[in-house]
């Protein structure tokens, strides 16, 4: 792995944390499994089933991107991406990793690019919010929806077309773009219809792993972000999400890690502990990939089986005044994987004053980042000696290379670890029904019956308290 990432397990072994940590000797037996995986996975690669691995060589996508960005850029001071799920989660935590916090926030004169603005949830409250504080004459709608049928995404685009219609008239389509499948779905029907500018997003390409895809690369371009660096980080990493050797594959081996956790300790609580806030969605988006991929009730053998590890997102050092008091001492049932930033991209200098008050005098004139990497080393040292299994991925700084690294391993593992559970990491029969029961209850034509099955649910009457 290269040395501006890598995978610290260190404390996820039996030697360091005693009974709840993996030894090496369950390794040894489980890796011919993993290999075995890998395998798998590199001929279904070859045969063209699997075209995320392959992402980063997208030359032709990456330039068209690039033209159409370097005029957006000049021509809006607002991005809005319109999508929810796979479709939301890579572009926050990219904008979120990569742009300095507060981006929208920024005055115009402290910015370089349009502010991007991504409100995914189609609550009236913070959409609508959104909506008031763009001028749509001003801001370039970005409509990402793979299926082109998603209920939450469409909603809010047609909501848009009202108001771009009302301040632009027929203009509209120079404030549209569209990013979906190439040929299917209501949207790329519109895109044809009425020429609005769309990329296309690759069908096999599933939604939580196309952050490398249009979906991803189109909002941070737009806001001036290094895709090509972004992508070279990722194609470093291919070199090593194949690897046959456990200290040479910082996927494999965290997907394993996990896996055992999970199956032999009954760790199923999931924690991913950034120590920067530019990484929290990062570890959100994570959560989504982990969960909706590996959380099955079937095997791909047709067995019920109800499987899946639990992610959860949490914030150092701000849950150290929260959650880890649980963690340290609460149930044996979790892992934990903090993210290490080894250089912070702002300096901030404590003041000093008070030189008088040893209670605060010891933190005057340190960098704020020195308190933060020795709360993460005492978050780890706390874990470790409570008998809790935490790894770290370090970073040498959160930049688009590493970022990029970390997203394709992370993507890589989940097929890995679909391999172990003997699931489909690819699929979400659980998240389709709840779109049909939507579509059902939104009165879409073709969903009468299950709006019928529906409506007799709904006779059983609520027991209601208070
Ligand atoms: O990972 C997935 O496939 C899902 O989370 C989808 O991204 C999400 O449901 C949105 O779907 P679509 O992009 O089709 O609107």
């Amino acid at each position: 792995m290269g040395a501006r990432l890598q995978l610290d397990v260190t404390r996820m072994m039996a030697d360091v944390v005693g009974p709840h940590g993996a030894t090496p000797e369950e390794i040894e037996q489980h890796w011919p499994r993993v290999q075995s995986v890998l395998q798998t996975l590199e001929a279904r690669r070859k045969a063209g089933e699997l075209p995320f691995y392959d992402l980063p060589d997208s030359e032709d996508v990456v330039a068209a991107i690039e033209s159409y960005a370097a005029k957006a850029r000049e021509k809006f001071r607002n991005i809005m991406v319109l999508g929810i799920g796979g479709s939301a989660l890579g572009p926050i935590a990219l904008r979120d990793a990569l742009k300095p916090a507060f981006w929208n926030e920024r005055p115009d004169d402290m910015r370089d690019a349009p502010r991007l603005f991504i409100p995914d949830n189609p609550d009236p409250e913070f959409f609508g919010a959104a909506m008031e504080i763009c001028d749509p004459k001003e801001t370039l709608y970005v409509v990402i929806t793979k299926s082109g049928g998603t209920a939450e995404t469409l909603s809010q685009f047609m909501t848009v077309m009202t108001a771009l219609k009302g301040a632009v008239g027929d203009k509209y389509a120079e404030h549209l773009v569209f990013v979906t499948d190439p040929a299917k779905g209501a949207l790329r029907q519109i895109a044809r219809e009425e020429g609005i500018q769309s990329f296309s997003i690759p069908p096999a390409v599933g939604g939580r792993f196309s952050v490398m895809t249009p979906v991803g690369l189109l909002p941070a371009a737009l806001v001036g972000i290094d895709i090509r660096e972004l992508l070279r980080g990722a194609a470093e990493q291919r070199e090593k999400v194949f690897a046959r050797e456990f200290d040479a594959n910082p996927s494999a081996a965290f997907a394993l890690l996990q896996f055992l956790a999970q199956t032999k300790r009954k760790q199923c609580v999931q924690v991913m502990m950034p120590y920067t806030n530019s990484l929290f969605r990062v570890a959100d988006w994570f959560r989504q990939l982990w969960a909706e991929s590996l959380g099955k009730r079937q095997s791909v053998t047709g067995e019920t089986i109800n499987v899946g590890p639990t992610p959860v997102a949490a914030l150092g050092a701000t849950d150290q005044h929260s959650q880890v008091q649980l963690y340290v001492e609460g149930p044996y049932d979790k892992t934990f994987t903090l993210l290490l930033p080894k250089n912070f991209r702002n300096k901030v200098k404590i003041g000093k004053h008070y030189p008088d008050i040893d209670s605060i005098d010891y933190l005057a004139g340190k960098e704020m980042g020195t308190l933060l990497k020795y709360e993460a080393e005492a978050t780890q040292r706390a874990l470790t000696a409570a008998h809790r299994p935490n790894m770290a991925f370090l970073f040498d700084e959160v930049a688009p290379d590493t970022v990029g690294g970390f997203l394709y391993i992370l993507e890589a593992a989940t097929l890995v670890a679909g391999g172990l559970y003997e699931v489909n990491p690819l699929d979400q029969p659980g998240v389709e029904a709840g779109k049909v029961a939507t579509y059902a209850l939104m009165g879409r034509s073709g969903y009468e019956s299950v709006k019928a099955e529906i409506d007799k649910e709904r006779e059983r009457p609520a027991r209601l308290i208070g």
